[in-house]
């Protein structure tokens, strides 16, 4: 089966990567000629790193990089098998693309969307058969982040999921499947990680250093909060953030933050400008984190109980199932542990009282716990034996 990409920028090369290791022919399409220019002496550079590395011969990185084809034209794409979308995130262009392409393809043919924040359905019903088309969301960098997000639109049909979730394994992936809602699984539970973070901080219980302290050296998490703000880039993170929060009708529980988008007012995006919450340069005076064990725990406590809370709500809601909400925290950011196997070890009685202190000592709807934790304290249940 050959595999059309549309839209060579960061995420449809890494995807084409993806897929032409996989054995695939891969047809590339751009609007924009340099975009495809760009694309191609990008995967040439990587494959070529790859070999010198020793992670391949020479021999596969050539067949690789021979199974990448870079048309010109849409219709150029009309023998795929499957093809996945990656251009601008706008709702308008993409549906225009689906209406295009559903001319274009065979009748069999599977469209997806690497949408991180739009509505699958929405796309969907702008195809000649929205049975055909589902979400594939997968993560920066793709051939490295090992969880593809797979979202059935409303219309589609559920066979066509488990056969494109198959076909993920086949590629190396770890897939999960996500109902089509704002921020699939992983933009939606991760939120508090920086959210409740930014809280703190705003509120002056410590500075970013000590959250971030906190969350690596107490939590075990890979990164703080504020250090991976600065690797995404606070534009990107501020953008997402903003979109789940709209697409939410304004819940509360995912508003942005006065202090990040004074940082993406100010242009100071993160690693990528040399200044975000920290400053990147040679010569720089960062803060120190204040080691304070007991505020530490306290940071930490605050912000775990939040995920925890988020993911027992999105499991309440049927976003995913127990199993696929463990995965996708673990293997798509990164967590040390999943949330919910979390909230089992901490009990989950100790969650909904550490919601309920916050939610009695804010009355703010964003402290409101879920209620699939209350019935499970109620019943001494825990998410795993
Ligand atoms: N960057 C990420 O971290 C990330 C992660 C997951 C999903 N996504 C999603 O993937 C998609 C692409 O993101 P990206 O970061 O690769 O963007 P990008 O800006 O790097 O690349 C987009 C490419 O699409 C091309 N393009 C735009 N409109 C087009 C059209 N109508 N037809 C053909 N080509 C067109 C552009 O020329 C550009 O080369 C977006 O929907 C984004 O939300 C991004």
């Amino acid at each position: 089966m050959k595999i059309g990409i549309v839209g060579s920028g960061a995420m449809g090369s890494g995807i084409a990567q993806v897929a032409a290791s996989a054995g695939h022919e891969v047809l590339i399409f751009d609007s924009n000629p340099l975009a495809i220019e760009k694309a191609r002496d990008a995967l040439q550079g990587v494959l070529n790193k790859l070999a010198a590395k020793g992670k391949m011969d020479d021999a596969t990185a050539k067949a690789i990089f021979g199974r990448l084809r870079w048309v010109e034209n849409l219709s150029d794409l009309a023998e795929a098998g499957l093809i996945i979308e990656a251009i601008v995130e706008d709702l308008g262009v993409k549906k225009e693309l689906f209406q295009q392409l559903s001319r274009i393809v065979s009748p069999e043919a599977i469209l997806a969307t690497n949408t991180s924040s739009l509505s699958v359905t929405a796309i969907a019903a702008a195809s000649k058969d929205p049975s055909r088309v589902l979400g594939l969301h997968f993560f920066n960098p793709a051939p490295l982040m090992a969880l593809v997000e797979v979202v059935p639109a409303l219309q589609t049909n559920m066979a066509h999921v488990e056969w494109a979730k198959k076909l993920m394994q086949d590629w190396g992936k770890i897939p999960v499947i996500a109902k089509d809602t704002p921020g699939f699984i992983v933009n939606r539970v991760a939120r508090p990680f920086y959210g409740e973070a930014l809280r703190i901080y705003e509120e002056g219980i410590a500075n970013v250093a000590t959250i971030d302290w906190a969350m690596t050296e107490i939590g075990g998490f890979r990164m703080g909060p504020f250090t991976l703000m600065d690797f995404i880039g606070n534009d990107v993170n501020y953008a997402v953030t903003e979109s789940v929060f709209q697409a939410f009708y304004y819940d509360p529980r995912y508003k942005p933050s006065f202090t990040q988008k004074k940082l993406v007012e100010a242009g100071w995006l993160g690693k990528k400008t040399g200044k975000g919450y920290y400053d990147y340069s040679p010569k720089a005076d960062n803060p120190e984190p204040l080691q304070d064990e007991s505020l530490g725990r306290t940071i930490f406590e605050r912000i775990l109980v939040m995920l925890i809370n988020e993911a027992a709500d999105a499991l309440f809601l049927g976003v995913a199932t127990r199993d696929d909400l463990e995965l996708a925290m673990t293997r798509g950011v990164n967590y040390p542990k999943g949330l919910l196997r979390w909230a089992d070890d901490w009990g989950i009685e100790n969650c909904v009282a550490k919601m309920d202190l916050l939610y009695e000592e804010y009355l703010e709807d964003r402290y409101r716990c879920s209620p699939l934790l209350r019935r499970m304290a109620d019943s001494s249940l825990h998410f795993f034996n």
